[in-house]
């Protein structure tokens, strides 16, 4: 498959399209250590071997039927404790290119951001991200962000709570042309983080997050207790409304029921 990317100012200009490799963050990451890569280089796969999510998970995908890639920005701007702002804008930039593409449905799928920056469609995961930052000093240095993105896969392991772009839409799609806007609505986030537009990053995260203003389960060291999202904190801690008053969580001290 061809692909070429065409409709961003930079993101993707440069791209690496590798048949096949371990995880395109890791590729990534060498390529920040063994060379000043271009702003905006992606790294794209068609399959990867030991793709990498949170948390030390495997990030498992059938081969040449997804979206597994890597950009690679240049966030000397950004300072290391607003890190934070990076994923809203991410996630918004995935959130935004597949709300665009289920917005004229009959039954209007339902896109949500389900914190820290996992995109769900109708309460399943449709794409995960995996930022990796270096740090120089104060200020983030480089930014690896990895998005898997499930667009042609229709059968998913048992016990995984995942859809794709052709469950929802009930036919396939051409992944250049996913990579092309994916890539679009992302620098257009990542613009505005730039720019320091982050009250508009706030507000729409917000506005997208999953389970928001909802009383529901949660689990924090085997305690199962009930809880209600009421924001996100400036270091991206979930801010939720408990029986025994309001708490924040960091990521890993948290788990959704
Ligand atoms: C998660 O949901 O846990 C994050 C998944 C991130 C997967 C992508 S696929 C491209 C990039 N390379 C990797 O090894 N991981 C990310």
């Amino acid at each position: 498959m061809e692909i070429n990317v065409n409709n961003t100012f930079f993101t993707g200009k440069f791209l690496l399209h590798l048949p096949s490799v371990d995880s395109t963050n890791n590729f990534a990451k060498n390529h920040i250590a063994n060379s000043s890569p271009i702003d905006g280089t992606v790294i794209f796969a068609d399959e990867q071997f030991a793709g990498r999510g949170q948390s030390g998970n495997k990030w498992q995908t059938e081969a040449h039927k997804n979206l597994t890639f890597s950009i690679i920005y240049q966030t000397s701007f950004l300072p290391a404790t607003a890190q934070f702002l990076l994923n809203k804008a991410i996630s918004l930039g995935v959130w935004a290119m597949l709300d665009a593409y289920f917005r004229l449905e009959k039954n209007k799928p339902i896109v949500e951001v389900k914190w820290p920056n996992d995109i769900f469609v109708n309460n399943k995961k449709i794409a995960g991200i995996l930022i990796e930052n270096t740090i120089a000093g104060m200020n983030l240095k480089h930014s690896v962000i990895g998005i898997g993105l499930n667009v042609n896969q229709c059968v998913f392991a048992d016990g995984v709570n995942a859809t794709s772009m052709q469950l929802v839409l009930e036919k396939s799609l051409d992944r250049n042309q996913i990579l092309n806007d994916i890539l679009q609505h992302i620098e257009k986030y990542y613009l505005l983080l730039k720019q320091q537009r982050n009250e508009v990053l706030d507000k729409e995260y917000l506005a997208h997050l999953y389970q928001k203003e909802k009383w529901t389960f949660y689990k924090k060291e085997e305690i199962v207790f009930e809880g209600k999202i009421i924001g996100i904190d400036q270091f991206g801690k979930l801010i939720l409304e408990t029986m025994t008053g309001k708490e924040s969580f960091a990521f890993k001290e948290i788990q959704f029921l």
